[in-house]
């Protein structure tokens, strides 16, 4: 019988002999933070995290993490300045991570992130984190690996990050292969400059249940999950026929009913998963009010309880009418 398929064999088969630091540091990298369209929802692969769908994303262009790596006495991690305790959950993924690269006895190393972002608000910090680090390690031993393979790479630490190697729209292919080689995201060529996201913040604290954990207990547990895939696929079409018309309606209207319907399926899941709280219910009735009072606005959302609008330019002001405090980010620039 061969051997299961882990993260370290897929990654051994493209690295140097020798991994080692080519600098005593690197300077911060950056990888921009991002949002799905159509979501990533559920796991062919929990080791390789390889996705039972295709999502398609934007990036949040300045908004994102920046991570530098340095050689150090001892493998420490920081966060946004403060040094976070060895044996936080955080501070264990992030080492574990570099350790597919350096090994388990690789010499040790200081990795300084700066998110500009809430981090695990449902404003996706894992997906900017990875990739930054992605990046940071790239630079750091040298790889120099190209594209497809950063993607993959960063996809085992986090499946959104894969598409967090990217600005602008990005689609995250499922991939058939067993190791994943394949499931890798790519930007699309288009832009949309008047392309809007609004973030309402109903809570940055950290969440209970995230979503590694809520998508593993969904796909296990909800018998409605078995109608996600075919959502999703439609979505995805209906997505790229929505930016290559540039039809903003299209874009909001199937954004929206894929997020739901992928609450939903969280919904069915038991013990059940509710990650809204009264504020975001809130925030959702009011985007219903305002598009029946014709303002075209539609919302996303993950596994948290912040809602991101959608909107175009020229409804920007209207937008604020109903959401003053709204942080408005311009994702094309
Ligand atoms: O990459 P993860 O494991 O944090 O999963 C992200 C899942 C969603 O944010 C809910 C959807 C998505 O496609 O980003």
């Amino acid at each position: 019988m061969s051997e299961p398929i882990t993260k370290q064999s897929v990654i051994a088969n493209y690295l140097p002999t020798v991994v080692a630091p080519v600098a005593d540091h690197i300077d911060a990298v950056f990888a921009p933070s991002n949002i799905a369209l159509c979501k990533y929802w559920g796991k062919r692969d929990v080791e390789l995290n390889l996705p039972i769908n295709s999502s398609l994303s934007i990036s949040l262009a300045h908004l994102g993490s920046n991570t530098a790596i340095s050689v150090s006495d001892e493998d420490q991690v920081w966060l946004n300045g403060q040094r976070v305790a060895a044996d936080d959950k955080f501070a264990r993924k992030v080492i574990a991570f570099i350790e597919l690269f350096r090994g388990p006895n690789g010499l040790p190393v200081k990795v300084d992130t700066q998110n500009n972002i809430p981090t695990a608000a449902g404003l996706a910090s894992s997906a900017s984190g990875f990739a930054a680090l992605m990046l940071a390690i790239d630079g750091f031993y040298g790889l120099q690996l190209e594209p497809a393979l950063l993607s993959a790479f960063a996809r085992m630490g986090s499946g959104s990050a894969s598409r967090s190697l990217y600005q602008g729209f990005v689609e995250w292919q499922m991939g058939v292969q067993e190791d994943g080689m394949d499931s890798i995201a790519l930007p699309l060529a288009n832009r949309w400059d008047s392309l809007r996201i609004g973030l309402v913040k109903v809570n940055i604290a950290e969440k209970a249940v995230d979503s590694r954990s809520g998508m593993n207990r969904t796909v296990a547990t909800a018998h409605l999950y078995q109608s996600w895939p075919l959502q999703a696929a439609a979505d995805l079409e209906r997505l790229h026929q929505a930016i290559a018309d540039n039809n903003f309606t299209l874009l909001g209207e199937t954004a929206e009913q894929n997020a739901l319907s992928m609450h939903a399926t969280m919904i069915a899941a038991w013990p059940p998963l509710l990650y809204w709280q009264p504020d975001s219910v809130a925030a959702m009735q009011t985007i219903w009010q305002a598009r029946a009072a014709g303002v075209e606005v539609y919302f996303t959302m993950d596994a948290g309880p912040n809602i991101k609008l959608l909107f175009t330019a020229d409804s920007e002001a209207a937008v604020k009418q109903y959401f003053p405090d709204l942080d408005v980010i311009a994702p094309f620039g």
